[in-house]
């Protein structure tokens, strides 16, 4: 006979078994710790989707947007509108999850709907959050500079800059590193007001070494941010640096859906 704390007990193990009560808190897990895998997915609609007759489009949609809600309990994505402010690509979708075949898993699924079919997949990055490397090694005061300023409200924008660094990079000693980090953010800690980022790590699991991603309502700081870290020593071993840069809109994956099939 089980004790109520036991009833408790199998209660939650149900409801994480099920993916019921989850969202919200799995989300901001995945969003704030390390050990997560991010996948970066851009498509390009292509001409033939837009031939196709509305209501064809719309069934098409709504496959699509019923794989994205079948893979929910297993990882959190974000959609992005690209389609007007390039010519290269429509939209990209960001995935989170705790292992790189969920998200693998979800993105076989997707192509292969309706939409999917219609989708070129011109650009993927994968990579991995971890710890950080240099800030242990800041002062504390850097320390508490870096620590993030109150939410400064809607973040309308997506930036998106895969980065490889060169050997040299990586043959310089910790210290000489560290120091590197240091410039880096006393350049940049002025922007953290407007300017939320993120990074993942993508050495051997991509051609690249990172993928930088940030969010801001203020694009203007957000260039006057670039040009600061080009000013620093750091960025001499920087040997990629975007290709592709993705700017795009954060948008809810209604609205996307909804912007191709009108
Ligand atoms: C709000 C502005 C920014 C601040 C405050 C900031 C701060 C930092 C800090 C503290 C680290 C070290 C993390 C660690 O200890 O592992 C770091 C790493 C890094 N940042 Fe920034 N950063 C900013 C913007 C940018 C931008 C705009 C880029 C490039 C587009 C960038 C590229 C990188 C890269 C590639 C690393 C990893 C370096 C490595 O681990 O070797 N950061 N940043």
């Amino acid at each position: 006979m089980p004790t109520r704390i036991g009833l408790v007990t199998l209660l939650f193990a149900w409801l994480a078994l099920t993916g019921h009560g989850q969202a919200a808190t799995d989300r901001e897990k995945l969003l704030n710790d390390s050990g997560v895998y991010g996948t970066f997915v851009v498509f390009k609609v292509d001409e033939a989707w837009w031939k196709l007759d509305q209501a064809a489009r719309v069934a098409a949609a709504a496959e699509a947007k019923a794989v994205f809600q079948k893979h929910g309990e297993r990882l959190t994505t974000d959609v992005y509108l690209l389609r007007g402010l390039t010519e290269r690509a429509d939209f990209f979708v960001r995935i989170h999850s705790t292992e790189l075949l969920h998200n693998q898993n979800f993105l076989v699924e997707l192509m292969g709907t309706g939409l999917g079919k219609h989708l070129a997949n011109t650009a993927t990055f994968n990579g991995l959050t971890k710890k950080t490397n240099y800030v242990p090694g800041f002062s504390d005061d850097l320390k508490t500079a870096l620590k993030t300023p109150p939410d400064p409200g809607p973040k309308p924008y997506a930036i998106v800059v895969p980065i490889r660094k060169d050997a040299d990079w990586w043959q310089a000693s910790q210290d000489e590193r560290t120091a590197m980090m240091k410039e880096h953010t006393e350049a940049s800690i002025a922007y953290l007001k407007t300017v939320t980022r993120k990074l993942y790590h993508a050495s051997g699991l991509d051609d690249l070494d990172f993928i930088t991603y940030f969010e801001t309502a203020r694009l203007d700081d957000f260039n006057n941010l670039i040009i600061a870290l080009e000013r620093v020593k750091e960025n001499r071993h920087n040997r990629q640096f975007g290709h592709p840069t993705l700017l795009g809109t954060v948008r809810p994956l209604d609205e996307i859906l909804d912007i191709l099939t009108q």
